[in-house]
């Protein structure tokens, strides 16, 4: 048994930020945001629910199911409209849903570790059939809009796939991996904005990922001349190329959406792949790797026949 991506929705609030509105209002500029994180935009001014809510609801369209069709939903999140009661309950309502709801916290590394809880419950005995599994965060809520080290990265958004059981569409190998050590170099308090070592998370974030994807590689039992598509966690630019030169990856097969984005978190890997998916990249048998880290530092990579 395996289990298939049937449907993608997104959902990007409306209100954009550019890099030029930011050189207004501190010190930075347009040349130097592309040239070091090559982002460009963000969208600003979501609300998780709402915008988990709106991907999930074009999810739902695209995979031309029903909500009473969804056995399990997954929201994962590091901005949740309250502390309790978890957002995936207000989603799961929202869209008619009359399954179990929960939410992931292991920020922008969530999808990954939400894909492998979903993927692990579909597969065991009387599991979920098929899975609402959301990755929605409001990262402009907690950001410092002072703080040109973290204003410039980040931003709003949700992305939601629904997955089924199927003969296709088999997870060849995962790598969760987590290290609470790090953890001051990027947190967020509760009423606060994030804080982040810049330049350490870089270095640790090129490391972390490099060996996470050589190790879900060694599992899964291929190379990475094999893989096909690359859906990367949306956080730099320059992060992503790192780590391919490391791995001997080509770029190409990376598909990307931080230059309009930011990084969004939780929706970044979804988004990603949403854009694959326009992009014409995600066909049956295609070997496809997701790849996640952020704070924690946590991070996630899975390999999967599509
Ligand atoms: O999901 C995980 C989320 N976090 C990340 O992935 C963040 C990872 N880190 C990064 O993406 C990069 O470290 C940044 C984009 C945040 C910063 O890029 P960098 O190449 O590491 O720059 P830096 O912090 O080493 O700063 C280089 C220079 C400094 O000036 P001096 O000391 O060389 O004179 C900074 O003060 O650039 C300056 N600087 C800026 N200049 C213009 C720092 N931020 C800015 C800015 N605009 N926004």
């Amino acid at each position: 048994m395996a289990i298939r991506i049937r449907g993608i929705g997104t959902a990007l609030p409306e209100r954009i930020v550019t890099n030029d509105d930011l050189s207004r209002v501190m010190d930075t500029s347009d040349e130097w945001i592309r040239a070091r994180a090559g982002i460009g935009s963000r969208h600003v001014d979501g609300i998780t629910s709402e915008m988990a809510i709106e991907a999930g609801a074009n999810a739902l369209k695209a995979a031309d199911i029903s909500p009473a069709d969804i056995e399990l939903l997954i929201l994962c999140t590091t901005t949740p409209d309250q502390t309790f009661p978890a957002t995936s309950a207000v989603v799961q309502s929202s869209l008619g849903l009359g399954c179990g709801a929960f939410d992931v916290n292991a920020v922008c590394a969530g999808f990954a570790y939400g894909y492998v809880a979903a993927y692990g419950m579909m597969v065991a005995p009387t599991g979920p059939d098929r899975v609402l599994l959301i990755g929605s965060d409001s990262m402009s809520s907690i950001t410092d809009w002072t703080d040109r080290g973290t204003a410039i990265l980040f931003g709003d958004g949700a992305a939601a796939v629904v997955m089924e059981r199927h003969v296709q569409g088999e997870m060849l190998a995962f790598d969760l991996g987590a290290d609470g050590n790090l953890a001051s170099i990027l947190y967020c308090d509760h009423d606060a904005k994030i804080q982040m070592e810049g330049r350490e998370v870089f270095k640790k974030a090129v490391r972390a990922v490099t060996r996470s994807v050589e190790n879900v590689l060694e599992k899964a039992g291929i190379g990475a001349d094999d893989v096909d598509v690359v859906l990367p966690h949306q956080a730099n630019i320059r992060i992503i190329e790192a780590v391919c030169q490391r791995l001997g990856i080509p770029m190409e097969k990376t598909h990307n959406v931080l230059e309009t984005t930011g990084n969004t978190s939780g929706a970044s890997i979804p988004l990603a792949m949403a854009r694959a998916e326009a992009d014409g990249a995600l066909a049956p048998g295609r070997i496809v790797l997701m790849s996640g880290f952020g704070a924690g530092m946590a991070w996630g990579s899975v390999v999967v026949r599509w």
